[in-house]
Protein backbone atom coordinates (compact mmCIF):
# COMPACT_ATOMS: atom_id res chain seq x y z
CA UNK A 1 0.00 0.00 0.00
CA UNK A 2 2.10 3.19 -1.51
CA UNK A 3 -0.96 5.19 0.23
CA UNK A 4 -1.23 6.19 4.07
CA UNK A 5 -4.62 8.07 4.01
CA UNK A 6 -7.34 7.43 6.34
CA UNK A 7 -10.29 8.84 4.64
CA UNK A 8 -13.74 8.57 6.35
CA UNK A 9 -16.73 8.84 4.60
CA UNK A 10 -20.34 8.41 5.23
CA UNK A 11 -23.56 10.61 5.33
CA UNK A 12 -24.23 14.02 7.42
CA UNK A 13 -24.74 13.25 10.94
CA UNK A 14 -22.57 10.21 11.03
CA UNK A 15 -19.39 11.94 12.92
CA UNK A 16 -17.23 12.12 10.19
CA UNK A 17 -15.19 14.77 11.67
CA UNK A 18 -15.50 14.40 15.40
CA UNK A 19 -14.74 10.92 15.07
CA UNK A 20 -12.09 11.57 12.21
CA UNK A 21 -10.37 14.44 14.86
CA UNK A 22 -10.11 11.48 17.39
CA UNK A 23 -8.34 9.45 14.97
CA UNK A 24 -5.60 12.02 13.62
CA UNK A 25 -4.95 12.80 17.26
CA UNK A 26 -4.22 9.48 18.17
CA UNK A 27 -2.00 8.66 15.41
CA UNK A 28 -0.25 12.01 15.30
CA UNK A 29 -1.33 12.84 11.51
CA UNK A 30 -2.70 15.58 10.38
CA UNK A 31 -6.78 16.30 9.92
CA UNK A 32 -8.48 17.48 7.19
CA UNK A 33 -11.95 18.06 6.59
CA UNK A 34 -13.23 18.84 3.08
CA UNK A 35 -16.11 21.24 3.71
CA UNK A 36 -14.34 22.75 6.16
CA UNK A 37 -11.23 23.33 3.61
CA UNK A 38 -13.45 24.37 0.95
CA UNK A 39 -15.06 27.33 3.46
CA UNK A 40 -11.70 28.08 3.58
CA UNK A 41 -10.80 28.76 0.44
CA UNK A 42 -13.89 30.76 -0.66
CA UNK A 43 -14.16 32.50 2.20
CA UNK A 44 -17.93 31.81 2.76
CA UNK A 45 -19.91 28.69 3.72
CA UNK A 46 -20.97 26.06 1.96
CA UNK A 47 -24.85 27.17 1.83
CA UNK A 48 -23.70 30.10 0.25
CA UNK A 49 -21.76 28.41 -2.39
CA UNK A 50 -24.74 26.38 -3.08
CA UNK A 51 -26.65 29.75 -3.49
CA UNK A 52 -24.80 31.11 -5.68
CA UNK A 53 -22.96 28.00 -7.75
CA UNK A 54 -25.80 25.65 -7.44
CA UNK A 55 -25.03 21.96 -6.25
CA UNK A 56 -22.94 21.40 -9.77
CA UNK A 57 -20.70 24.37 -8.45
CA UNK A 58 -20.20 22.74 -5.15
CA UNK A 59 -19.69 19.55 -6.55
CA UNK A 60 -16.90 21.13 -8.47
CA UNK A 61 -15.68 22.75 -5.55
CA UNK A 62 -15.29 19.98 -3.71
CA UNK A 63 -13.93 17.44 -6.66
CA UNK A 64 -10.81 19.76 -6.49
CA UNK A 65 -11.02 20.10 -2.51
CA UNK A 66 -10.51 16.48 -2.27
CA UNK A 67 -7.39 16.73 -5.20
CA UNK A 68 -5.52 18.96 -3.28
CA UNK A 69 -6.39 17.04 0.15
CA UNK A 70 -5.06 14.09 -1.27
CA UNK A 71 -2.13 15.23 -2.72
CA UNK A 72 -0.67 14.69 0.45
CA UNK A 73 0.27 11.25 2.92
CA UNK A 74 -0.48 10.17 5.83
CA UNK A 75 -3.60 12.32 6.53
CA UNK A 76 -6.73 11.74 8.18
CA UNK A 77 -9.28 13.45 6.03
CA UNK A 78 -13.73 13.74 6.55
CA UNK A 79 -15.25 13.93 3.28
CA UNK A 80 -18.60 15.62 2.66
CA UNK A 81 -21.67 13.18 2.66
CA UNK A 82 -21.92 13.59 -1.34
CA UNK A 83 -18.42 13.61 -2.34
CA UNK A 84 -18.45 9.88 -3.00
CA UNK A 85 -21.47 10.75 -5.80
CA UNK A 86 -18.47 11.01 -8.99
CA UNK A 87 -16.57 8.70 -10.22
CA UNK A 88 -13.76 10.37 -10.73
CA UNK A 89 -13.93 11.23 -6.61
CA UNK A 90 -14.86 7.43 -6.32
CA UNK A 91 -11.38 6.38 -8.01
CA UNK A 92 -9.35 9.20 -6.54
CA UNK A 93 -10.63 7.94 -2.75
CA UNK A 94 -9.86 4.51 -3.40
CA UNK A 95 -6.41 5.40 -4.97
CA UNK A 96 -5.47 7.43 -2.31
CA UNK A 97 -6.59 5.80 1.14
CA UNK A 98 -7.68 3.18 3.50
CA UNK A 99 -11.54 3.90 3.41
CA UNK A 100 -13.63 3.71 6.44
CA UNK A 101 -17.53 4.21 6.40
CA UNK A 102 -19.47 5.22 8.82
CA UNK A 103 -22.84 3.68 8.84
CA UNK A 104 -25.25 5.40 10.68
CA UNK A 105 -29.60 5.42 11.05
CA UNK A 106 -31.30 7.93 9.87
CA UNK A 107 -32.79 8.17 13.46
CA UNK A 108 -29.21 8.68 14.56
CA UNK A 109 -29.24 11.37 11.35
CA UNK A 110 -31.78 12.89 13.20
CA UNK A 111 -30.95 13.45 16.37
CA UNK A 112 -27.79 15.38 14.92
CA UNK A 113 -28.93 17.10 12.49
CA UNK A 114 -33.15 18.00 13.14
CA UNK A 115 -32.32 21.88 13.85
CA UNK A 116 -29.26 22.17 11.13
CA UNK A 117 -29.45 25.01 9.51
CA UNK A 118 -25.75 24.42 7.92
CA UNK A 119 -27.07 22.02 5.18
CA UNK A 120 -28.72 23.25 1.85
CA UNK A 121 -30.16 19.68 1.51
CA UNK A 122 -31.72 20.07 4.52
CA UNK A 123 -33.69 22.82 4.38
CA UNK A 124 -36.71 21.14 3.56
CA UNK A 125 -40.18 20.40 4.69
CA UNK A 126 -39.22 17.18 5.67
CA UNK A 127 -35.53 16.88 6.11
CA UNK A 128 -36.05 12.99 7.39
CA UNK A 129 -37.71 12.15 3.95
CA UNK A 130 -34.94 13.70 2.24
CA UNK A 131 -32.15 11.82 4.43
CA UNK A 132 -34.02 8.67 3.53
CA UNK A 133 -33.90 9.12 0.05
CA UNK A 134 -30.08 10.36 0.20
CA UNK A 135 -28.80 7.45 2.51
CA UNK A 136 -31.21 5.04 -0.53
CA UNK A 137 -29.05 6.30 -2.85
CA UNK A 138 -25.67 6.78 -1.16
CA UNK A 139 -25.56 3.76 0.86
CA UNK A 140 -24.96 1.21 -1.88
CA UNK A 141 -21.74 3.58 -2.93
CA UNK A 142 -20.47 4.07 0.21
CA UNK A 143 -20.23 -0.13 1.07
CA UNK A 144 -18.90 -0.98 -2.74
CA UNK A 145 -15.67 1.84 -1.93
CA UNK A 146 -15.54 1.06 2.34
CA UNK A 147 -12.28 -0.81 3.11
CA UNK A 148 -13.96 -0.74 6.78
CA UNK A 149 -17.24 -0.49 7.69
CA UNK A 150 -18.48 0.36 10.90
CA UNK A 151 -21.61 1.04 12.66
CA UNK A 152 -22.28 4.23 14.20
CA UNK A 153 -25.46 3.68 16.38
CA UNK A 154 -25.70 4.57 20.11
CA UNK A 155 -22.00 4.18 20.41
CA UNK A 156 -19.73 7.17 22.18
CA UNK A 157 -16.99 9.22 18.89
CA UNK A 158 -14.32 7.98 21.34
CA UNK A 159 -15.08 4.36 21.31
CA UNK A 160 -15.74 4.51 17.69
CA UNK A 161 -12.23 6.13 17.17
CA UNK A 162 -10.73 3.92 19.03
CA UNK A 163 -12.46 0.52 17.31
CA UNK A 164 -11.76 2.14 13.87
CA UNK A 165 -7.68 2.39 14.66
CA UNK A 166 -8.15 -1.42 16.12
CA UNK A 167 -9.33 -2.68 12.69
CA UNK A 168 -6.74 -0.29 10.58
CA UNK A 169 -4.25 -2.54 8.81
CA UNK A 170 -0.63 -2.43 10.67
CA UNK A 171 1.00 -0.22 8.09
CA UNK A 172 -1.35 2.93 8.85
CA UNK A 173 -0.89 2.76 13.07
C1 LIG B 1 -23.56 17.08 1.71
C2 LIG B 1 -22.94 16.88 2.93
C3 LIG B 1 -22.28 17.96 3.67
C4 LIG B 1 -21.81 19.07 2.72
C5 LIG B 1 -22.94 19.53 1.84
C6 LIG B 1 -23.54 18.40 1.02
C7 LIG B 1 -24.23 15.94 1.06
O1 LIG B 1 -21.16 17.45 4.38
O2 LIG B 1 -20.74 18.62 1.94
O3 LIG B 1 -23.91 20.12 2.68
O4 LIG B 1 -24.43 15.97 -0.15
O5 LIG B 1 -24.52 14.94 1.76
P1 LIG B 1 -21.28 16.55 5.73
O6 LIG B 1 -21.45 15.12 5.31
O7 LIG B 1 -19.98 16.77 6.41
O8 LIG B 1 -22.43 17.07 6.50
Amino acid sequence: MSHRNIILIGPMGSGKSTIGNIIARRLHREFQDSDYYIEKRTGVDIARIFDIEGEQGFRDRESSALHDLLSQNNRVIATGGGSVLREENQKLLKQKGFIVFLDTTVNQQMQRLARDKKRPLLQTENPRERLESLLQERRPIYLDLADLVVKTDKRVAWRLAADIISQLPDSLK
